[in-house]
């Protein structure tokens, strides 16, 4: 018995594995990614045995087993040896891997999302007794900007915000068709945006937070080339009171879904266990319970940032060329501010109940948050 896991560098995926570890029990975890066996293990162990918690049972690490492999490659990129060695006596696939990124190129994004995914379920043909759990997002419902998202809902009807929303929508629906087809098991886990209030050393896998503080502070560099010497401006600007103002098109009352990437590990480990023997698909919202105002994600912005203040508008008149640059390059992320969608978490809480809930998000944990970011300014 051994069980195939995808995406353990990952910044939720380590976590995920680590929950996994921390359970006990002596099953074999067969960790398949990119590069060789031996800098797989290094990454892998690097970002487990950085965190903390949960507690690891002693040799807990020596039931981890590498292998190299790609999900964009058929068969993983696996040679019929591996393949048939590793599908042998498999009994789960937890498959995290995914491209994450909300801009750019589609064509990456299907490559890694839609087509790793058909590629982990042609593999999951030749383990006939494992079970899938594959890592979705709360993010598969679009452009849907109102009401209560069920956790059976799967529908295209109101369009994608993003090419990735697209792409995990697209294998969300591969997952569903190969588990009635094949009468397969599978546990569809849809989280809401993952974040952590914990430092993140720079070597491991970054939060998706942080793609909005590069954003900013890509934008405040490029000031600072111009030669006015920015950084110390922005240093001694909350002392002498004035800020750098910077308006970016967004809905003040918009909401998103933000739940503690340590929350959402232990819950999806817990639930897999718990959904063990139930048949044919189910699907969890791994959201939190209550949503956080795009004007709580401002204040934390002040907070990290108090030389620049942010003002969330309907309109920029005459932007700043710092203003473009934001609305150019955050258009995908600043698209979920239209949003006041909740998700509905009955069979989440079905399976975990017991759980304590997340701590609530709110600025206080969004501006840790992002103080937790690396992308730090030079003092
Ligand atoms: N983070 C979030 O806020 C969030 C929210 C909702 C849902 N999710 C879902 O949760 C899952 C895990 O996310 P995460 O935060 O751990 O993502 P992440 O930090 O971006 O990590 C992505 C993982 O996928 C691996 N990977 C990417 N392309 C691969 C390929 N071609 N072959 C093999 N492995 C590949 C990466 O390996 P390398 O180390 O080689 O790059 C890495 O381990 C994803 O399915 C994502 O869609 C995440």
């Amino acid at each position: 018995m051994s069980v195939l896991f995808t995406g353990a560098t990952g910044f939720l995926g380590c976590r995920i594995l680590r929950e996994l570890l921390a359970g006990g029990g002596d099953e074999p975890v067969v960790v398949l990614g990119r590069g060789g066996e031996q800098s797989l293990r290094t990454r892998t162990e690097a970002a487990l045995t950085w965190l903390d918690t949960p507690c690891l049972p002693p040799g807990a690490l020596d039931r981890l087993r590498y292998l190299s492999g790609d999900i964009t490659v058929p068969e993983l990129g696996l040679s019929a040896q591996d393949r048939a060695r590793t599908a042998d006596g498999l009994t789960g696939i937890w498959h995290c891997a995914a491209l994450l990124n909300l801009e750019g190129d589609p064509v990456p994004l299907y490559r890694s999302n839609v087509l790793g995914t058909r590629h982990v379920l042609d593999f999951a043909g030749h383990a006939p007794h494992a079970r899938l759990l594959h890592l979705s997002t709360a993010y598969v419902a679009g452009r849907r900007l109102t009401g209560h998202v069920l956790e059976d809902d799967l529908s295209e009807e109101h369009g994608f915000q993003t090419s990735y929303e697209e792409s995990k929508y697209t294998a969300e629906r591969l997952v569903r068709a190969w588990a009635r087809r094949g009468g397969r098991r599978a546990t569809i886990l849809r989280p809401g945006l993952l974040a952590t209030d914990r430092p993140v050393p720079g070597h491991l896998p970054g939060q998706p937070l942080d793609a909005l503080l590069r954003l900013i502070e890509h934008g405040l560099r490029a000031r600072a080339a111009l030669g006015r010497g920015l950084t110390r401006y922005l240093r001694n600007a909350g002392r002498r009171g004035d800020t750098l103002r910077i308006r970016i098109q967004a809905d003040p009352d918009g909401e998103g879904n933000v739940v503690p990437a340590e929350y959402a590990a232990r819950a999806m480990v817990r639930a897999a266990a718990r959904t063990e023997e139930e048949a044919a698909v189910r699907t969890l919202h791994v959201t939190h319970p209550r949503n956080v105002s795009a004007e709580h994600l401002v204040a934390a912005l002040r907070a990290r940032y108090p030389a620049i203040s942010v003002h969330l508008v309907p309109h920029v008149p005459d932007p700043t060329p710092f203003e473009n640059l934001i609305a150019q390059q955050g258009a995908g992320v600043l698209g979920f501010s239209a949003q006041r969608r909740t998700y509905d978490r009955t069979n989440l809480l079905r399976a975990v109940g017991d759980l304590p809930g997340p701590e609530p998000v709110d600025h206080v944990y969004l501006a840790r948050a992002l103080d937790a970011g690396r992308t730090l300014l030079p003092a």
